[in-house]
């Protein structure tokens, strides 16, 4: 099925419905348009037709956007998307229609569906580990997975992770689910004790999200590193005890001051800069863990000794948000989970490349999200 493509039996069928949307519509690298009637995703038999309440701008969004080789392929390499598609996976709504074939939800119930849409056949899938699918469709890089940069989202509940939202979760914190169950499975990956002096690097969206989660593991000492201080600020209030910039004091030294010059329990890396890998594999101590979750611009170059003859390491990576959306949903709504400050901007559809212009985070923001 097409989400591009609208039968023209069910076009009747739904006379009454709306039958056009608004919808930013990929066609090829740096091929984005706004279409302002585009036709709405048909509603399968085993699909939910959601109205889309708002779609957070993703890093990778912006990046997918100026045709990075990873999203795009190469001389040597297949490209990983398919146009055309509709960006987006970051979203939360209201179900507006749903298939035959479909029980557990009905229209009016408040949704967000996790960023994989797995398979179900692969080695992974049926072994459980959903979110390492092999064919690995994300929503919003697929032509039969497209994502929430539009009015409405076709969700085959077949290969959708789907979740009930509260109706009374704010906007600006549920827009955060899907970056803050990415960060809750980070955090887990490093299992953090009390005994532990833990290190995040980079306070973006998915460092700040690591922060007041890592918050609850109550570590002897949550230090945060960034480079900007509107960040570090934002890192204390959600549980940092210590919010340090590298570029303005020797943070590998101030480690081992405070350690006996043993260096810290556990260095997660979310920066996405090599300076980062390198910072941390200089800072943690002998037998610590060193959990890995940026995506890299650039390859980083490191002395990949210290992994093994020089510090036995515990390297762990972490992708995606495996089994973490009902936490996060469920904490955020009670509060433990802070959400305040993260969505500083957000903008109708209509001015998305606005909005994908501030979500590079050059005029301060941390998160920037469309809203509908
Ligand atoms: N593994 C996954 O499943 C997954 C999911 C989502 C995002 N990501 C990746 O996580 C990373 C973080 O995402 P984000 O949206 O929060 O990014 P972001 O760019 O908003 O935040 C990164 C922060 O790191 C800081 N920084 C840069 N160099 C640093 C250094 N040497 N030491 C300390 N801090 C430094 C920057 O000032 C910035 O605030 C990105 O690389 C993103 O692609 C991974
Ligand atoms: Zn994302
Ligand atoms: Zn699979």
């Amino acid at each position: 099925m097409n989400c591009a493509v609208l039968h023209a039996n069910s076009m009747e069928d739904m006379s009454m419905e709306k039958k056009t949307m608004k919808a930013l519509v990929v066609y090829g690298k740096d091929d984005y348009r706004f279409e302002p009637e585009f036709p709405v995703p048909e509603c399968g038999p085993d699909d939910i037709l959601l109205k889309t309440e708002g779609c957070g701008v993703c890093a990778s969004d912006v990046k997918c956007w100026h045709g990075a080789e990873s999203y795009w392929g190469s001389a040597n390499k297949e490209p990983w998307v398919k146009p055309p598609f509709i960006p987006g996976h970051e979203f939360l709504g209201v179900v507006s229609e749903v298939g035959a074939n479909v029980r557990e939800y009905a229209v009016g119930d408040r949704i967000t569906v996790e960023q994989i849409a797995p398979c179900g056949e692969c080695r992974f899938c049926k072994d459980g580990h959903y979110w390492m699918c092999q064919p690995h469709y994300i929503y919003g890089y697929f032509t039969d997975y497209c994502g929430a940069m539009a009015e409405y989202v076709r969700i085959p509940t077949k290969h959708a992770r789907i979740h009930r939202v509260p109706k009374t979760l704010p906007l600006s914190s549920a827009l955060l689910i899907e970056p803050y169950g990415c960060s809750k499975h980070c955090v887990d990956r490093a299992q953090i004790t009390e005994n532990d002096i833990v290190v995040i690097s980079g306070a973006g969206t998915l460092g700040l999200g690591m922060i007041t989660y890592a918050a609850t593991k109550k570590p002897k000492k949550l230090i945060v590193l960034d480079l900007q201080e509107n960040r570090l600020a934002k890192a204390l209030d959600f549980g940092a005890n210590l919010a340090w910039n590298p570029a303005k004091e020797d943070v590998v030294k101030n480690i081992m001051d405070m350690t006996e010059g043993y260096g810290c329990d556990i260095y997660i890396e979310c920066s996405g800069h090599p300076s980062s890998v390198v910072q941390g594999m200089s800072m943690i101590r002998k037998l610590g863990r060193f959990v890995e979750f940026s995506v890299f611009g650039e390859p980083t170059t490191l002395d990949w000794s210290i992994i093994g003859d020089k510090k036995e390491l515990d390297v762990l990576g972490s992708h995606l948000s495996p089994n973490c959306y009902p936490y996060v949903i469920e904490n955020m709504a009670s509060g433990v989970l802070k959400t305040a400050g993260v969505v500083t901007k957000t903008f109708p559809l209509e001015e998305w490349e606005t909005a994908f212009d501030y979500a590079t985070g050059k005029y301060g923001n941390i998160k920037v999200a469309i809203t509908f």
